[in-house]
């Protein structure tokens, strides 16, 4: 509880000031009388270099976000996460995903019961089920091998492990093909269901709550599809395992008891992938490699909860991102990974920080004066290079990014690595220097041309170099922009853990979707866009 507004506490203002100050800098000239700008603003971290000196910053600035983070008592909250204190309180619960990857099992209590062993024992029971699939044990009904995995889940239960099992094709088993449906447009589960054989697929239902309307109608419509094939209730048991906190539901919707893998409700959607709503990954890249993938995430998680906020990589990105957003305007933030493998990095990271910090109510109740969660967006390099990056370069807005790349390619191959890696440095430059009127000119460019051709530059960006794509440095990033997300929910006092925007939504569509029959004669009383539609949709275009 705080006395003082955020934008009434003497930080806030300084931070105010000193943008007026900042503003009438260029990072040409920063960098030009400040040769050691580039180590000042970096940080290491075993296989990670942190690039943040092309961001509109000097060294005052960070002192002063600092200040900031401290005054909003940063470090005490992030104790508090890692307590398992209920900092989730309108939901009154503990944020404990950092508990999923605790891999030494120190004990993380909640109301005075230690949670590791439930932890380890539904990785190990993953492991089981992930080793048979793999090695052909799991048989389906009729006694064929597991050929095709479709997870059925949106959201959290979709995203996360989509994104990972992507990033980590590298490593995958490629005999067993893995499916993602998540839309309740029947296009999507039409189009998975033509590229798999019922006798050789296992569908995943992955679902916290087990009652979400797309999964569940996507499971009722794939378990009609395995009945119809079998004329038989007793394969369903052979054909679809469950991860949920719902246990009954899951076994009245025909699951085996004993394939419900289990989640807790510390557990939020988007932080979930490292809970069994990860089993795809486990069963995509093997035991071995999941582990590899927890301990990343238990590495970042170590180094942000053990390190000054001076050298600390997601609390120093959370107050840049802080710093553009609030004092700057930037309204949204791009994440641009030069590596293909994480196509879906960047929709990952939408749910993630939008769904945790967009938000206008403050812990208090109040609402709120300030920004908070910027729109995040992005596609790879050199893909974006060659559709939106006209805008970053030239545009009128302000938009950081995030550039992430590896050091060594996986794929080896002629010289695409190097030609890729030489666009991801080059891009960052010219964001932060542009090009001149003098450059232009020496270049001996027609007059009439350079006003068009000109880069103002002091486009910011952070610079996340990695030694090598690997199911461990890919843990540590996601942890790193997870834990950014809450370090910001902190600065700006809002609660990062809960969706009740999301809510409304389900709620409405219920009560709509009753209403779509053509037969439906009650009067419709909604406003009238809303009734219009349904009409349309009911009753067909009017001739
Ligand atoms: O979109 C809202 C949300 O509650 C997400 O937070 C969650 O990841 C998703 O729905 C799916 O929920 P469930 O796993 O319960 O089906």
């Amino acid at each position: 509880m705080y006395d003082k507004k955020l934008t009434d506490i003497k930080e806030w203002k300084e931070l105010k000031i000193h943008y007026n100050e900042i503003k009438k800098h260029h990072l040409r000239e920063l960098f030009k009388y400040d040769k050691e700008r580039s180590k000042r603003f970096s940080v290491y971290n075993e296989d990670v270099y942190f690039d943040y000196s092309k961001n509109l910053i000097i060294s005052k600035t960070i002192n002063l976000l600092i200040k900031l983070a401290n005054s909003r008592q940063l470090k005490h909250e992030i104790e508090r996460m890692f307590n398992g204190e209920k900092i989730n309180k309108t939901e009154n619960r503990p944020v404990l995903h950092i508990a999923l990857r605790n891999m030494d099992k120190k004990p993380i209590f909640i109301d005075g019961k230690d949670i590791m062993p439930e932890v380890f024992s539904v990785i190990e029971k993953m492991k089981n089920l992930s080793i048979k699939i793999r090695n052909g044990e799991w048989k389906g009904f009729s006694n064929k091998k597991i050929k095709y995995i479709v997870n059925i889940g949106i959201g959290g239960s979709d995203l996360g492990p989509k994104m990972v099992v992507k990033a980590l094709k590298y490593y995958s088993k490629r005999s067993i093909k893995i499916f993602f449906v998540s839309n309740i447009d029947s296009n999507h589960i039409s189009e998975t269901l033509k590229e798999i054989e019922p006798e050789k697929t296992l569908f995943i239902i992955a679902s916290k709550t087990f009652s979400t309307l797309e999964t569940m109608t996507n499971a009722n419509t794939a378990k009609n599809w395995i009945l119809s094939h079998y004329k038989s209730k007793r394969s369903i048991p052979f054909h679809f395992i469950a991860l949920s906190t719902n246990t009954k539901a899951a076994i009245d919707f025909g699951i085996d008891s004993k394939n419900v893998f289990e989640f807790w409700n510390w557990v939020s959607g988007r932080y979930s992938l490292t809970s069994s709503i990860g089993l795809s990954i486990m069963i995509s890249i093997g035991f071995n490699n999941f582990i590899e993938l927890l301990k990343g995430f238990h590495s970042m998680d170590n180094h942000f909860r053990n390190t000054p906020f001076e050298k600390n990589i997601p609390v120093i990105m959370a107050l840049i991102g802080i710093w553009y957003n609030n004092f700057c305007e930037a309204e949204t933030h791009a994440i641009i990974p030069y590596n293909q493998y994480l196509n879906k990095f960047p929709a990952f990271l939408q749910q993630c920080d939008m769904e945790s910090n967009g938000k206008h109510i403050d812990k208090e109740g109040n609402e709120i004066e300030y920004q908070t969660g910027p729109i995040i967006w992005g596609e790879p390099g050199t893909n974006g290079q060659h559709a939106f990056f006209q805008l970053i370069h030239q545009g009128t807005k302000l938009i950081p990014c995030d550039f992430i790349g590896f050091v060594e390619p996986l794929n080896n191959l002629g010289d695409h690595h190097k030609k890729l890696i030489a666009n991801f440095f080059a891009q960052t430059r010219a964001l932060a220097f542009g090009k001149t009127r003098e450059e232009l000119l020496k270049e001996k460019t027609p007059l009439e041309l350079i006003p068009f051709k000109i880069c103002k530059g002091n486009k910011p960006t952070n610079t996340i170099l990695i030694k090598k794509l690997t199911p461990f440095s890919l843990g540590r990033l996601i942890a790193m922009y997870e834990h950014k997300i809450f370090v910001q929910g902190v600065i700006w006092n809002i609660f990062s853990f809960d969706q009740w925007g999301v809510e409304l939504g389900k709620t409405l569509s219920n009560k709509i979707l009753a209403e779509l029959e053509d037969s439906y004669n009650n009067p419709l009383k909604h406003d009238s866009s809303t009734n219009d539609l349904i009409n349309i949709f009911n009753k067909g275009f009017p001739l």
